[in-house]
């Protein structure tokens, strides 16, 4: 279990607990935080569940793997020193107190 916060683009926190082995997306998905559309449903093939990971995180999650970062190019306005599509990252409770901040909108 990751107690994991989710901010809107206008300031909107929600916290919600996830479950080890749910994605970051579906913790999302699964407790109604709007401004994750994860409209592929997680075959990362679309670039609506991307997410600007807090300064403090974005060391500790795990690495993007190569179809996660050619994919971030298609997401709206990608930092790429922070961004991530949450559907790629698992929940595990090393992930408990994550903060991630929702972009304007999805593409
Ligand atoms: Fe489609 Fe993540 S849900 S890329």
């Amino acid at each position: 279990m990751a107690r994991i916060t989710y901010i809107e683009h206008d300031g909107t926190e929600h916290v919600v607990d996830v479950p080890a082995g749910l994605t970051v997306m579906e913790g999302a998905r699964d407790n109604n935080v709007p401004g994750i559309d994860a409209d592929c449903g997680g075959a990362c093939a679309c670039s609506t569940c991307h997410v600007y990971v807090h300064a403090d995180w974005v060391e500790k999650l795990p690495k993007m793997d190569d179809m996660e970062e050619d994919m971030l190019d298609f997401a709206f306005e990608p930092d790429m020193s922070r961004s991530r599509l949450t559907c790629q990252i698992k929940v595990t409770d090393a992930l408990d107190g994550l903060i991630v901040n929702l972009p304007e909108k999805q593409i």
